[in-house]
């Protein structure tokens, strides 16, 4: 729609057709707001959110809520408590949620002993003027902001990390390290004589699902965007290690002028590219969602052919998209949708590239 052009007859007409529709005119295919969009099949996440949308909640509610969700039904064992047990068998957690109009965040990372994190991440934007606490220190900000201090190791944990010990610690993170962690646990060393090819080889195995998050874009009526992570992280993570989830950026990011995307995969590659940032930039250049995600995608896999991961994206209008890297073992990933033209939230599967 030229804003020079068409006569004022047909300026008016379209005026009228839009008011007809009861929504407002900031992008060409606004019936389709507002959107959900989350990684994966977590449906009763996607359900959450946007009842929280229907009930006249905000978006950053829609994402705290849905992303809660999850949280709470420990989906897929690898968001909330009770799942990816650390070296030392502990769970932790991190998370983000960001406002897409003041382009605030509120992020925890390595959060101890608490189970809703992003509800503490909301927290972090609504009583202070940081952007991301981490660690024992952000658990005493949670109980500070009213939330129970809670063990987060459950039957299922604890036996994830028992059987792990049996296989002498077998897969981990370290490298470059006597005695040597491909054969045994630690307490471990640098190794002063690695040879040093070996230092900038990208992950050339291929960890299916040892690390997913959930991810989500809300774009209400109004075009307001917010989007937010939560995740428990890798399983058997050294101690202190912070993935893409809780970066603004990378695990996810929102601009209410520009669209969202958020990502799940190997964030210890992913978060290195923003991504997140990356897919919003495109789109913000003119992309369509799904080739900002896919153009995203190609440059991780320029430097890390094998890594495992997926972006989602939506631009302003309520169009969305989503791409993943093709590897052995992950050739589709499946997401969630919900917008009124879906009716009801619906999962989405796309082919990776
Ligand atoms: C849209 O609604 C949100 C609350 O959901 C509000 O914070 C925001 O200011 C509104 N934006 C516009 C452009 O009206
Ligand atoms: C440890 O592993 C061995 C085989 O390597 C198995 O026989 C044993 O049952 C395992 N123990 C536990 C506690 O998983
Ligand atoms: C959003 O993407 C759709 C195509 O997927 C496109 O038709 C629409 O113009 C885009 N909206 C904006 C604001 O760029």
């Amino acid at each position: 729609m030229g804003s020079g052009g068409g006569s004022p007859e047909l300026r008016w007409s379209l005026l009228l057709l839009l008011a007809a529709g009861g929504w407002a005119p900031r992008g060409a295919a606004a019936a389709s707001l507002p959107l959900v969009v989350n990684t994966w099949a977590f449906r009763k996440a996607a359900e959450t959110a946007w009842s929280t949308l229907q009930g006249g909640g905000s978006e950053l509610d829609a994402v705290e809520h849905g992303c809660g969700q999850c949280e709470i039904e420990q989906c897929d064992g690898s968001v909330g408590y009770g799942g990816s047990p650390d070296e030392h068998g502990e769970t932790t957690l991190d998370a983000m949620i960001m406002d897409g109009n003041t382009m605030e965040v509120g992020a925890v990372a390595d959060l101890r002993r608490i189970k809703n994190a992003i509800g503490v991440a909301r927290k972090v934007i609504q009583h202070t003027k940081h952007t991301l606490l981490v660690g024992e220190s952000a658990t005493m900000f949670a109980e500070s902001m009213g939330f129970p201090s809670e063990d987060l190791t459950t039957q299922k944990s604890l036996s994830i990390y028992l059987k792990w010990l049996n296989r002498s610690c077998q897969p981990n993170f370290r490298k470059n390290v006597t005695p040597d962690a491909a054969k045994s646990c630690g307490p471990y060393k640098p190794n002063e004589d690695f040879r040093r090819e070996e230092q900038n080889v990208l992950e050339k195995t291929v960890h299916i699902h040892s690390h997913d998050t959930i991810g989500m874009i809300v774009i209400g009526q109004n075009g307001s965007i917010a989007a937010g992570t939560s995740t428990n992280g890798a399983v058997h993570k050294i101690q202190g290690r912070v993935g893409d989830s809780p970066i603004a950026g990378a695990g996810a990011y929102a601009d209410s002028t520009a669209g969202a995307a958020a990502a799940t995969g190997d964030g210890d590659v992913m978060m290195r590219f923003l991504p997140s940032y990356q897919a919003v930039e495109y789109m913000r250049a003119g992309m369509e969602p799904t080739e900002a995600c896919q153009k995203v995608i190609s440059r991780i896999r320029r430097y890390a052919p094998y890594f495992f991961g997926a972006v989602i994206c939506a631009n302003t209008s309520g169009s969305y998209g989503a791409a993943c890297n093709k590897v052995p073992g992950f050739t589709q990933f499946h997401f969630m949708a919900s917008s009124p033209a879906l009716r009801q939230p619906s999962e989405q599967i796309v082919d990776c590239i």
